[in-house]
C-alpha cells in the first residue's frame, strides 16, 4: 500500500467512491474546490496495486488539524486501509506541530467511531442537528502535541 497526494485525475473516482460511502457525499467539484482554493487542505489517496483503496482530507490549520473526510472502498474495508491512513495523519500532525486533531462523526457511525477510538480520539461533545438529515454528530478530539 502506498500513500500519495490526490490529483485532478483522481476526482471522478473519488466522487464515485464518496457516493457509495456517504449519506451526504461531496461532489467532484467540492473536492476540486478543496484542491484549488483551500490552502489549508491536504488530500491523499491510499493505493493498492494501482487502485484507489482509500482517501482522506486533512485541514492543517496552524496548531489544529481536522479530518474532513476519510473513506475506504468497500472491497478494501476491514483490511487496515483506514488504519494506514490514520497512521499517516498522526505523522502529518506531528510534522506540522499540531496540538489537536479533531473531526465530526455521525452518532450512528460505530465503525468510524471505533477506528477513531483506536487511534486515541475521544468523544468530547455532541453537535445537535449537525447533518442536513438532522442526525447529530459527535465531536472527537485528541491531543497530539506536547509542543511548547
Ligand atoms: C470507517 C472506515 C473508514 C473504516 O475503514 P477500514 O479501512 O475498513 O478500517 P480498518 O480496516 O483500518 O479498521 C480499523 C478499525 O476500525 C474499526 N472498524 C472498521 N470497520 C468496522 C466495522 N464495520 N465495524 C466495527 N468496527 C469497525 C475497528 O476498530 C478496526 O480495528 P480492527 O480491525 O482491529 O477490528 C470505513 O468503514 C468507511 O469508509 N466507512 C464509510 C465512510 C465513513 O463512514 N467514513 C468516516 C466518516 S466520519
Amino acid at each position: 500500500m502506498i500513500l500519495r497526494e490526490m490529483t485532478y485525475d483522481d476526482l471522478s473516482t473519488i466522487a464515485t467512491l464518496e457516493a457509495e460511502l456517504f449519506k451526504e457525499p461531496w461532489s467532484q467539484s467540492d473536492f476540486q474546490r478543496e484542491l484549488d482554493e483551500n490552502e489549508f487542505a491536504n488530500y491523499y489517496i491510499a493505493e493498492i496495486d494501482g487502485e484507489v483503496a482509500g482517501y482522506f482530507g486533512l485541514w492543517l490549520l496552524f496548531d489544529q488539524a481536522q479530518i474532513t473526510t476519510i473513506g475506504t472502498a468497500k472491497k478494501f474495508q476491514r483490511q487496515h486501509v483506514a488504519s494506514f491512513m490514520m497512521e499517516a495523519i498522526d505523522q502529518m500532525c506531528v510534522e506540522n506541530e499540531c496540538e489537536f486533531l479533531s473531526l465530526e462523526v455521525r452518532v450512528s457511525n460505530t465503525p468510524a467511531q471505533n477506528l477513531y477510538k483506536k487511534f486515541g480520539l475521544d468523544i468530547v461533545s455532541v453537535r445537535k442537528d449537525y447533518y442536513s438529515d438532522h442526525e447529530d454528530a459527535y465531536l472527537m478530539v485528541k491531543a497530539v502535541g506536547g509542543f511548547e
